[in-house]
């Protein structure tokens, strides 16, 4: 969800608008990602690296998730979305990790679509936490360690990554189960992301060839996982 912080500097904003903007897109794109055929969409809220901004900036986030959290659930459930969230709990502010708790517990049974978060999330440490707990252990396969590092069993593959704001980096996000993405990059800053922005990244996406390291060209799968 890049972009933020440069849209609102652009218009003499603050960078907290920047990401409140941000989050009036994450709704767009919550809701017009069934629509276009979205089984699970992803998204990077905050790396473990942007512990690293200012003190005020980390705080407005923080703030915009516990809001998130406190006020979104209920129409989460009425639009069928499984809310998950993914990364490290343990150093979030007081009462967040039970909010998101909360939260995962009343979407659980949302099938129209499933909505990943990203928060303390580096990608790194997830393979790195997988790793450690599989050390000694024989006949490990993929699906197993996968599972280890998505925190979840199951789970297919991320089909597409979508890149906002004219970055070209993968930015330690989902490096494992990313491993055969698609990469979409726009110049489009985050909050100004619509649900025609995301129907171009997956049009250019149904374009592509996918050939998994193969020859053949292989069938597109309906339900493309971001
Ligand atoms: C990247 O833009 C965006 C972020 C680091 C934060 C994204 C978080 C939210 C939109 C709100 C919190 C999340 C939820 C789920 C409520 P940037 O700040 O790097 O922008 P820039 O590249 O223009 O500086």
């Amino acid at each position: 969800m890049d972009g933020n912080g440069r849209w609102a500097t652009h218009r003499g904003l603050s960078r907290a608008r920047g990401h409140e903007a941000g989050v009036e897109a994450i709704r767009r794109i919550v809701e017009a990602a069934p629509d276009q055929g979205v089984g699970t969409l992803t998204l990077y809220a905050f790396s473990t690296d942007n512990w690293r901004r200012p003190r005020a900036e980390v705080a407005a986030l923080m703030t915009l998730l516990r809001f998130y959290l406190a006020n979104e659930v209920e129409s989460l459930v009425r639009n069928g979305v499984r809310l998950s969230v993914i990364g490290r709990r343990d150093r979030l502010p007081d009462g967040i990790a039970s909010a998101i708790a909360r939260a995962e517990r009343a979407t659980a049974g949302g099938a129209a679509l499933h909505l990943r978060i990203a928060v303390d999330y580096s990608a790194r440490d997830a393979i790195l936490a997988a790793a450690a707990r599989v050390a000694g252990m024989a006949n490990l396969t993929r699906e197993a360690f996968s599972a280890l590092v998505t925190g979840e069993a199951g789970l297919r593959d991320v089909d597409l990554i979508i890149r906002t704001s004219g970055e070209k980096r993968l930015s330690d996000f989902l490096l494992w189960e990313g491993a055969y993405a698609e990469l979409h990059f726009t110049d489009r800053m985050w909050p100004d992301f619509d649900a025609q922005d995301l129907a171009e990244a997956l049009a250019s996406f149904h374009r592509r060839e996918r050939r998994f390291g193969g020859l053949a060209a292989l069938a597109l799968e309906p339900a493309p996982s971001l």
